[in-house]
Order: C-alpha cells, then structure tokens, then sequence
C-alpha cells in the first residue's frame, strides 16, 4: 500500500536496526511463548485416506491441531521445486518491476504485490514481502517475468486444486459423512489463490514477525515451504514451531471448514517468525468456497454454533479487520 516500503528493499539498503513500525509489543514477540517440547503436528499419508486408520489421524489431526504435514500427494517433487523457483526469482525481480503489480483491490480480492490489512498508521508491520493474486489472476495480468511463471505457476495450481478436493473428501469421510459433502457445499464457482511470501533476513528477528498471528478465513490452506523454518501455530496457548519436511506440503484448516464441520475442525491461529541469516519463502495455496456459496454448519444432529451467511459476506468482514487472530470468526456466530 502506499508510501510503506517493501521489505527487500529495506534490507537492500542495509539497515542495521529494524524500523519502528515493524517493532512488535513484547507480549507479541516471536520469543514469547514458544514451545518447542510440543508434540510435532501429525503427519498424514495422502495415498492412504482409502484406509481407516488413516482417516482416523486426519480426523484427529483436524480436531486437535488444525495443521499437518501431507506426505505422498502425488505431486511432483520437481514441479514443487519449479513453483518454488519461479517465486524465488519474481521477488528478486528490479523493485519497480515488482511494484507494476500493484495491488488492486476490491472488498472480496486484493491481488498483486505490495501490503494487506493496513487498516491504520498504527499497525505494526510484518517483516515480509507479499504476492497474492487468484489462479488465475482476475485483476491482474500474469507476471511476464520470470518468464515461466504462468506456466509453471498454472501446472502447479491446477494439481494442488485437485489435492485440495480430494482433501475435502477426505475431510467429509473422516467426519462420517458423504464424501461430496464438502465440496458441494463450496460449490460449482469454488476459487483458488496463492499467496507468495518473502521474508528478507532481518537483523533484529526478536523484535518483528514475518506474519501477524492469523487464522485463514478461507476454506484449506496447501502451504509450499521451503527449507529454512519460520512458521509457527498455536497451541494450548503457546508456539509450536512447524518443522520443514522435504517434499511435504503443511496443510491447515482454514475458517470456513470450522464453520462447515460446526467447530469439530479447527481453523488454528499461526504466524511467521523471521531470521537473521537466511531469507525464507513460502506459498499458501487457499481454496475456498464460490463468493455465493452458502456457509453454515453441515454436521446434521449437532446444535449449529454459526450462523448462516455468504461466503462474500464473510470475506468482506476479514478483509476490513487487521490480521488479529480468530477474532473475525465470531462474525460467523
Ligand atoms: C501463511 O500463513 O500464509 C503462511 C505463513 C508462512 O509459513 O510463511
Ligand atoms: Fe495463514
């Protein structure tokens, strides 16, 4: 958004302290709270969802963490690789050329390159770039640079949607129900987008977070890490840092699939650390359900614990609010 600097162009210029405006409040550093001695998130095996018991670590995977590392999905290594490749090299792209993508936004998408949920001059800054536009675009142009981003970027898209689907008939199994459950309910105009983010070395990392602590108001999350560690999740109040696995994506609940599951699954708070030597990258691949789409709790014989409302509704609301935890998804209720 205008007049903040990008991160990268800060740490181009060399800084040896980190701006005021990215300096988080104590109760908000990346040192406090952390819990390493937590159990790992689980790890799910994609190719074996036809069996019970691994239906039955997803469905507790779900409950209890919200998050899990996907192993054997069946997507490539090299094209995982390819997408991580392309993204690496748009960030390093000449800062102005980067900036031509601006971000455009209307209240249900803001796509390009620049800053999101700047509701004020008082919100601390994240020490991250970000790049985010819908698959495919809607409001901008495929960049041209590098020069197989699109094409990489649409072959990695269209394959991590099909995951996404049948991670949402997984989901629909594993709670008892029929497998088209879920996806009908996001329906025929369900979208996907990917969120690409860098995060500069910093040479103060205690002081700053790459990512405010957020829940995705989206429906799944299908996370490309690469191997330099930084995102975190919350639990029982503290946080847990997610390793980095080879090849595995981090897959994580997101705010309407609680709403959809009436709260069994959860849409779990995290956030992204930063550090002083190596730059990071990651992609969050988010599908969701059509703008119209109808949400409500679809768990029959349960006390519904959300409203119902639209999916545009629901984005309108999380869009005008600062990333601040869960908090909009008491819109929902
Ligand atoms: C995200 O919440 O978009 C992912 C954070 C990260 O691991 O970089
Ligand atoms: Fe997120």
């Amino acid at each position: 958004d205008s007049g903040v600097p990008a991160v990268q162009s800060l740490v181009e210029n060399g800084t040896a302290h980190v701006p005021q405006r990215f300096v988080r409040p104590i109760h908000d550093r990346p040192s406090k709270f952390s819990s390493p001695d937590l159990d790992d998130i689980p790890v799910i095996n994609a190719s074996q969802l036809s069996d019970k018991i691994e239906l039955q670590k997803l469905d507790k995977a779900c409950r209890e963490w919200g998050f899990f590392q996907l192993t054997d999905h069946g997507i490539p290594p090299a094209l995982m690789q390819s997408a991580r490749g392309v993204i690496r090299e748009f960030f390093r792209l000449p800062q102005e050329e980067k900036e031509s993508y601006t971000a455009s936004s209307t209240k249900l998408r803001r796509e390009g390159y620049g800053r999101y949920f700047l509701p004020s001059k008082d919100t601390v800054l994240d020490w991250g770039d970000v790049f985010f536009h819908a698959l495919p675009p809607v409001a901008l142009p495929w960049p041209v640079h590098p020069a197989e981003y699109k094409e990489t970027i649409q072959a990695y898209g269209a394959q991590v949607r099909s995951l996404a689907l049948k991670l949402l008939a997984a989901l629909s199994r594993a709670l008892g129900q029929p497998p088209e459950l879920f996806g009908d309910a996001f329906g025929p105009d369900a979208h996907s987008s990917l969120r690409m983010n860098y995060y500069p070395p910093c040479p103060e990392p205690d002081l700053v977070l790459g990512l405010s602590p957020h829940s995705d108001g989206v429906g799944i999350t299908i996370l490309l890490q690469d191997e330099v560690e930084g995102l975190q999740i919350r639990k029982n109040g503290e946080w847990k840092p997610v390793k980095s696995m080879p090849d595995a994506f981090v897959v994580n609940i997101g705010d309407i699939l609680e709403v959809m599951s009436n709260g069994i699954y959860k849409s779990v708070e995290h956030r992204a650390t930063v550090s002083s030597g190596n730059a990071r990258m990651s992609a969050a691949f988010f599908f969701s359900p059509g703008f119209e789409a109808v949400l409500k709790p679809l768990v029959p014989d349960e006390k519904p614990l959300f409203r119902e409302l639209t999916f545009r509704e629901f984005i309108t609301a999380y869009m005008g609010n600062a990333l601040n935890g869960k908090q909009h998804l008491e819109y929902a209720k």
